[in-house]
């Protein structure tokens, strides 16, 4: 493993995770290949091409168009695919579904396609718990439970998976696949729940908490998530799946009175609205299969919580041109007319 293909580096997770792996490995190269949607931002990636040079190079790709995929394999002599690229938001997913099937169901096929020709190279798919559905009682998801997506989102992920998965045993592709829970962080859009509510805040405006906010769900530091990929990828028994998650849950009102402690704003800044349709109550899984493998979380929910809200603060320059962006019209178009219901 040297020459790594990473899809979607541009994004959130991705970026966070060339950062990781650059700083970790000085042999290894990445390429990042990433279509630059609304989600996709080259000064994600700004500070780490500063530091590494020509260890990182950006091609601009859909990950849709086999003959560019094929064309970017062949010329940087690609061994490892790591595929973060998606679209992965489930409210746009309610929206509009079909850019979700596009890229997260036939995108990955396309991808696999290419490592197949390319004389099987090692292939990586990034998973999410939503993929599980939502769980009930004290139950925590197992990477062996049946798949049960309920959004358009986490329906065309679990395609996904399940593609990667039919390429293992078909064509004995060396695959693995991670399941992350909802991660937090540094360069995260403002559209997920976390970045939106602190920029909100920062601009003293109203924090639309779906429903009674009683929803669960496991805030994970976007490290965390980079360092149990890396152990996948180079511990991961080759046709796995591995959960990477903190292993526990919280409501969403919990993780509005961190962040609003932490930035010393008010509790009026809540406003319960009309909740999501079809809204996931609970995701929690089971982390025991990969913690064998040695990987343990660094941040505890609230350090993640607390540290992803500096980073806002201290952080402007990425986040005001996002939220004067296209940004508007989503807003817009999404909390506009919603009710709020207290
Ligand atoms: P993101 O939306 O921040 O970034 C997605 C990236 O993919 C962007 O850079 C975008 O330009 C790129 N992209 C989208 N469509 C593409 C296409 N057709 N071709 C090439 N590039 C394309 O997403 P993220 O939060 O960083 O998520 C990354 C991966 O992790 C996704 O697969 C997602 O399903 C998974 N995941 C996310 C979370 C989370 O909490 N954010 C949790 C678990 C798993
Ligand atoms: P989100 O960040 O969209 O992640 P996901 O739905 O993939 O888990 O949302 C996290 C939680 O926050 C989820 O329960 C929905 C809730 N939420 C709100 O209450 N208000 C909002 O404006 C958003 C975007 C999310």
């Amino acid at each position: 493993m040297q020459n790594l293909l990473v899809t979607g580096g541009a994004g959130f997770i991705g970026c966070n995770f060339v950062r990781y792996m650059l700083d970790k490995y000085p042999d290894y190269h990445i390429i990042v290949y990433d279509k630059l949607t609304y989600a996709g931002r080259l000064e994600n990636l700004q500070d780490i091409q500063a530091k590494h040079g020509s260890r990182l190079r950006f091609v601009r790709g859909d990950i849709c168009d086999a003959s560019a995929v094929d064309g970017a394999v062949r010329a940087y002599k690609i061994d490892t695919i790591v595929n973060f690229a998606a679209e992965t938001h489930v409210d746009r997913s309610i929206m509009n579904p079909d850019a979700f099937i596009q890229t997260d169901v036939y995108g990955t096929y396309v991808l696999l396609e290419a490592a197949r020709k390319a004389g099987n190279l090692r292939y990586h798919q990034i998973s999410t718990d939503e993929v599980y559905g939502h769980i009930h009682g004290d139950h925590r998801s197992l990477e062996t439970d049946c798949l049960a997506p309920r959004s358009p989102y986490a329906a065309s992920k679990a395609s996904g998976d399940h593609m990667v998965n039919a390429y293992h045993i078909t064509y004995g592709l060396p695959i693995t696949i991670s399941r992350g829970a909802n991660n937090i962080g540094p360069y995260q859009y403002p559209e997920k729940v976390v970045p939106l509510f602190v920029t909100n805040a920062l601009n003293d405006i109203p924090l639309p908490v779906y429903g009674d906010g009683k929803q669960m769900r496991d805030y994970q530091y976007v490290m965390d998530h980079c360092a149990g990929i890396d152990v996948v990828l180079h511990e991961g028994k080759i046709g796995e799946t591995y959960n990477i998650g903190g292993g526990k849950e919280m409501t969403n009102l919990e993780m509005v009175q961190i962040l609003l402690d932490e930035l010393g704003k008010p509790a009026s800044l809540i406003q319960h609205v009309e909740d999501r349709q079809g809204h996931d109550r609970r995701y929690c899984m089971n982390v025991d299969k990969l913690m064998a493998l040695g990987w343990e979380p660094q941040y505890t929910h609230e350090e993640a919580i607390r540290a992803t809200v500096r980073w806002y603060v201290e952080n402007r320059w990425w986040w005001e041109p996002i939220r004067n962006g296209e940004f508007k019209q989503y807003y817009e178009r999404l909390y506009g007319n919603r009710r709020v219901i207290a």
